[in-house]
């Protein structure tokens, strides 16, 4: 089949299962261009709850499609290639967790939605990079652990005055982004505006003029007066930011910002998922209803 056959027959199978498909801002660009909605992490959660659907394609990475399963259990939640995961959310495991809850009694876990369903389900609540500064301020403890990103939780203890104890993980994709880099775009394109993910190393969010979640730099640049913008995350934002605002001039801040993980959703791999409604993510029920907890007060820390 060519492209415009598979496209044509992925559009036919929605309609026949009544399924849509869901991508992440750093989805292949002909995926975001034939899904139902394209976002961040967070609005991706909210729309797995509000579509109305019986199966949704997850165009993403694990965490996502999980998170979507526990939210929604009465959808076929698929994930075209099993092996699309993140590994910054596998670097906080439940028994590492348990052993830092000793260490800290007295703190909340606050806990990145970049991470599995069973260290969730060990959190208190959940936040994503849209949300972590609402998220911590709707909680009562002062004191908190916030796993497994060490770049958001140091950015965010910036903005708070609650004591946040970091852990030592990290996007190995964001980590590649140096303050080289920064300065390399920026001599390169002296009137650019440089826009950052919070994922990103604090020396290199120092540098930034706006720090925002992925949809966060998309709201931000198609506002903004300015036309010319250094973007700094995964370099694939760059097809919606220009989509979006095509008087305007996008620049990755580096071409190594890729993430191959969330380039596993292809066009034949969302076709063969359809077709054979598989692979299925579900998440076992006593693990479910304790993760979904953690979700639920994300969502309503922050107003519709
Ligand atoms: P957003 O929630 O900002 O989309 O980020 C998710 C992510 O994995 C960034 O690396
Ligand atoms: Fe995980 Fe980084 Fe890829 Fe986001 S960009 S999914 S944090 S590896």
């Amino acid at each position: 089949m060519n492209k415009e056959q598979i496209i044509r027959r992925i559009s036919e199978l929605k309609k026949e299962k009544n399924a849509v498909i869901l991508a992440h801002n750093y989805a292949r660009a002909e995926v975001q261009d034939i899904a139902d909605f394209v976002g961040d992490s967070f609005a991706l959660s909210r729309a797995a709850v509000d579509l109305d659907a019986d199966i949704i394609v997850f165009a993403g990475v694990r965490f996502m499609a999980e998170s979507a399963s526990i939210l929604s259990p009465q959808k076929k939640i698929l994930l075209p290639d099993l092996d699309a995961g993140c590994p910054m959310a596998d670097m906080v495991t439940v028994k590492e967790l348990e052993k830092a809850k000793k260490k800290y009694p007295g703190a909340a876990v606050v806990c990145y939605v970049n991470s599995s369903a069973e260290v969730k389900a060990k959190s208190d609540v959940c936040c994503t990079s849209a949300n972590a500064g609402e998220v911590i301020a709707s909680i009562p403890e002062n004191e908190i652990l916030f796993i497994p990103d060490k770049n958001l939780g140091s950015y965010i203890a910036s903005k708070t005055d609650k004591k946040i104890h970091l852990w030592d993980g990290y996007c190995p994709i964001h980590q590649l982004i140096t303050e080289a880099d920064v300065s390399a775009a920026k001599e390169k394109h002296p009137n650019a505006v440089f826009l950052a993910h919070p994922e990103c190393r604090p020396e290199v969010l120092k540098l930034a003029d706006g720090i925002f979640s992925t949809s966060g730099i998309i709201k931000y640049a198609a506002a903004s007066d300015k036309k010319e913008f250094i973007i700094g995350t995964e370099r694939e934002m760059i097809h919606k930011l220009q989509k979006d605002s095509p008087e305007k001039s996008f620049y990755p801040v580096s071409e190594y910002a890729y993430c191959a993980n969330m380039k596993m959703a292809t066009l034949p791999s969302i076709l063969r998922a359809l077709e054979t409604e598989t692979a299925v993510i579900a998440v076992p029920e006593n693990v479910r209803v304790k993760a979904k907890k953690s979700l639920d007060r994300m969502l309503a820390a922050v107003p519709k």
